[in-house]
């Protein structure tokens, strides 16, 4: 029997576009000339390293990277970066600067404060992260050794709307939940990281991008596998071959969609399609400032939470996947990212409309 897929607006790991999951079964037991599946053959392979050379090359292309950068695949999820990021760029007598700007932010923080000093240079905590800090009204240390962003906050439904230029520091950002949603400025960041498993592929591998110039940065001895200088030199141990192999397929969907300007397009469009109706009449509330708005995860809250539960378990049963917010927030949730079609948030806002005037 064939499963129906259902319009999945799941947070992560999130939808992928069906081309890719199709040409992932065509191979799923030969990969091209191999004779075995690209799980079962060394990562030493001229098969996984054209794969593994033309994720980079692929990379490169849609983001403009330059032979200035490194892009490494690393494993270990984006809380791993928290960490890692921290062990390489701070030393025990140093400071860095973090915009707490909601769950994960707030990780990334105290992963760092193991390894040195953190300060907090502007938070939206108090508002319950339903705004982002304009870069102006940052409070920065007297000399930090970087600043560590969030760009789109998963959980509350809130995105970055302008870039941290005129920052006293180089910038680490975490982008996990729009990475490659959107052209990128790339010249105000030293470092931006990446979970694979919402806009670019399965979960298993997170992309790190750094500046060669910020990794001379790095000094001492570090844990081999969390030294970065280690894996910028060579291919030190197994990668998530899988994962990065459907990463692969996922960046040349997106170049063969326009690239990330397309991505942007077709993004932006779902997007004001949901806030327009959100904002349509008092039934919906989004929980984001509008200045703030994610176009990735979009939040909202209905009159009252009996009325949410009963809207997550409609929907499903229309065929709405994954709209249960986070438990940390309640209300409803909507992820919408790269391989969500524009149909399914149409379906989602039909739905919206039907659930009010029944409800309303
Ligand atoms: C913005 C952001 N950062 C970090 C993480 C953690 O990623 P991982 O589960 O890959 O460690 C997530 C996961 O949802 C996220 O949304």
């Amino acid at each position: 029997m064939t499963m129906k897929r259902l319009h999945n607006f799941s947070a992560g790991p999130g939808a992928l576009p069906v081309s890719v999951l199709e040409e992932a079964r065509q191979e799923m037991l030969v990969y091209g000339e191999a004779g075995a599946s690209i799980m079962e053959i060394s990562h030493r392979s001229p098969e996984y390293t054209a794969v593994t050379d033309s994720a980079r090359q692929q990379l490169a292309t849609l983001l403009g990277l330059g032979d200035e950068w490194h892009i490494l695949f690393l494993q270990g999820g984006a809380s791993l970066q928290f960490y890692q990021s921290a062990l390489n760029f701070l030393q025990r007598n140093e400071t860095a600067d973090y915009v707490n700007t909601g769950s994960w932010s707030t990780k990334a923080i105290a992963e760092a404060r193991r390894v040195g000093n953190v300060h907090v240079a502007a938070s939206s905590a108090d508002d319950n992260f339903s705004h982002i800090p304009p870069v102006s009204s940052w409070q920065h240390s007297s000399s930090p050794a970087y600043i560590h962003i969030t760009s789109n906050n998963t959980i509350f439904g809130t995105a970055f709307q302008e870039d941290p230029v005129s920052v006293p520091a180089p910038v680490i950002c975490d982008a996990s939940s729009d990475f490659l949603s959107r052209p990128v400025e790339l010249a105000p960041y030293s470092m931006i990281y990446a979970g694979a498993q919402k806009n670019i592929g399965p979960a298993g591998v997170t992309v790190v991008l750094i500046r060669k110039s910020f990794l001379e940065r790095v000094q001492g001895d570090l844990p081999t596998m969390l030294d970065y200088r280690v894996h910028a030199e060579k291919l030190f141990n197994t990668p998530p071959v899988f994962a990065v192999y459907m990463v692969e397929k996922v960046l040349r969907w997106i170049a063969g969609k326009g690239g990330l300007l397309g991505m942007q397009a077709h993004n932006e469009a779902k997007a004001d399609l949901l806030y327009s109706r959100i904002d349509k009449t008092d039934f919906y509330r989004g929980t984001a400032e509008k200045g703030s708005r994610s176009k990735m995860n979009v939040t909202f809250r209905l009159p009252s939470e009996d009325l949410e539960s009963t809207f997550v378990s409609e929907a499903r049963k229309h065929g709405l996947l994954a709209l249960k917010g986070h438990r940390s927030v309640g209300g409803i949730r909507a992820s919408i990212y790269n391989a969500c079609e524009l149909a399914s948030v149409e379906a989602l806002v039909d739905f919206m409309t039907e659930f009010e005037r029944k409800n309303g």
